[in-house]
């Protein structure tokens, strides 16, 4: 296999920073696809903590290249915010080993105002987005109205656009929302340095992609967020902008379907969700705060408490199929040691008939209700685990029955956040 789509099988969050982080070891590229900066990706490598929100988790690695393609879109003051961090932590970005499309779009200020206004604005029916624009910035790109990162080669038409572009938000921001107005001068000086400091790295990341198809290099896909997060397949409008599927990596980085290599599917053993919308399995005992405690499940973006539950199979079966998943890399069983029983949603009841598909309307999916299996649990520490006999049985049968139910072979299995933890079952270069 020399190309491997990385997708979030569940709500984001499952893992995708550490399991791309280990197979970029053996790969020449990373390329970021969908999404922009609400993703947030951590890395432990040697015990030193990253969390990447823009640039592809490989740049980690030397003599990596990094690719954030079209289908992204960027927030050019935390992209430079991210790799001035980097690089003052010893990581070697240049335009050498990170491309940035021209054709991604640009968050810009007002998207982030307009995004937070909104959020505000609704109250209890909030998305619970991110509030870093990612909705706005991509309406603006369907209704033909954004900037795109190679807009920034021209400075003086950039000012010109976003300038003009600032008359409606302005009058949306303030006569709307009642929130304050930007300001034309200052968006001015922003762009600037964003074009200065961001041009050398402007490139053509599609053709780049095709020139390491053809050099038959070993590419990974960074997919951001998780399918159940997709904005055609999601809970709708509890969703992200941006489609998550694996899929989406054809449109994103401009290559055909028939180059995907294979999908591999990062599947936590429970199920974690930030921000609002269904979750047939959500937990409001001590299990969930349990899950919450040992698995430190706080966002990396928002530090926002993530909800938590029970795995759900009819949820990772679903994402098997959207993206043809390959194989499953489970992550975070060490956080189930110490529950006596473990959980998995196989079904749903809605109204009485038993189910295993997702409603599409999500006032249906709300009044799910999940059917489960019990598993018994198991204890100890699974961190130095390095092969499926070093768990414990009733550890080894979970996996077994989670594979089984969700309809995929398991190609990892993670014990822990650091690189090293982590049981490889499947070698995918
Ligand atoms: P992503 O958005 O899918 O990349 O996931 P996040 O980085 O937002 O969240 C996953 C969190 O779990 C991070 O803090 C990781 O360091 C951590 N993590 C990943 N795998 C494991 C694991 O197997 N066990 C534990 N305890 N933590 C893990
Ligand atoms: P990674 O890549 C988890 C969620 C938000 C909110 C919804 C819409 O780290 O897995 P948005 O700001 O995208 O308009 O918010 O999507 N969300 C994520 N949840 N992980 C992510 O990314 C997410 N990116 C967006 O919490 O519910
Ligand atoms: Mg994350």
């Amino acid at each position: 296999m020399r190309n491997v789509v990385i997708v979030g099988a569940q709500w984001g969050d499952e893992g995708k920073g550490k399991v791309v982080d280990i197979l970029t070891e053996k790969a020449n590229m990373v390329v970021r696809f969908q999404g922009g900066n609400n993703a947030g990706h951590t890395l432990v490598v040697g015990g030193e903590k990253y969390a990447l929100h823009l640039v592809p988790s490989g740049i980690l690695h030397p003599g990596k290249s990094g690719l954030i393609a079209g289908g992204v879109v960027i927030d050019p003051e935390v992209l430079l915010e991210e790799m001035d961090e980097l690089m003052g932590r010893g990581v070697k970005i240049s335009p050498e080993n990170l491309t940035i499309s021209e054709k991604a779009h640009v968050i810009m200020p007002y998207h982030k105002a307009l995004d937070q206004a909104r959020e505000s604005r609704k109250g209890a029916d909030k998305i619970g987005t991110t509030g870093r624009g990612i909705g706005p910035a991509y309406e603006d790109k369907a209704a033909r109205v954004g900037l795109r990162m190679g807009d920034l080669r021209n400075p003086a038409a950039f000012r010109e656009k976003a300038a003009h572009a600032l008359i409606e938000k302005n009058h949306l921001l303030t006569g709307l929302y009642g929130a304050p107005a930007l300001s034309a001068e200052d968006l001015t000086a922003q762009s600037r340095l964003w074009a200065e400091r961001l041009g050398p790295y402007l490139g053509d990341t599609r053709r780049r992609l095709h020139q390491a198809l053809e050099r038959d290099d070993k590419i990974l896909f960074e997919g951001a967020q998780g399918v159940h997060l997709d904005l055609d397949h999601g809970s709708y409008p509890f969703v992200t902008s941006s489609n998550p599927v694996a899929g989406s990596v054809t449109v994103g980085a401009g290559m055909a379907p028939q180059q995907i290599g294979g999908v591999l599917a990062l599947v936590k053993c429970y199920s974690t969700r930030v921000g609002a919308g269904p979750f047939p399995t959500e937990l409001h005992d001590a299990t969930g705060d349990h899950l919450r405690s040992k698995g430190a499940e706080f966002g990396t973006t928002t530090g926002r408490p993530r909800r938590c539950g029970w795995l759900d199979a009819v949820i990772v079966r679903t994402s098997v199929e959207l993206c043809g998943v390959d194989h499953l890399a489970v992550t975070k069983l060490d956080v189930l040691a110490g529950l006596p029983e473990l959980k998995i949603a196989t079904h749903y009841l809605l109204g009485g008939e038993k189910i295993d598909w997702i409603p599409a309307d999500v006032r249906d999916m709300e009044r799910c209700q999940p059917v489960y299996e019990s598993w018994p649990g198991f204890d100890g520490d699974l961190s130095k685990a390095r092969k499926l006999e070093d768990l414990p049985a009733a550890a080894r049968r979970y996996l077994d029955r989670l594979s089984e139910l969700c309809g995929a072979p398991l190609g990892l299995v993670s014990v822990g956040p650091d690189r090293e933890e982590t049981i490889i079952l499947h070698e995918y270069f």
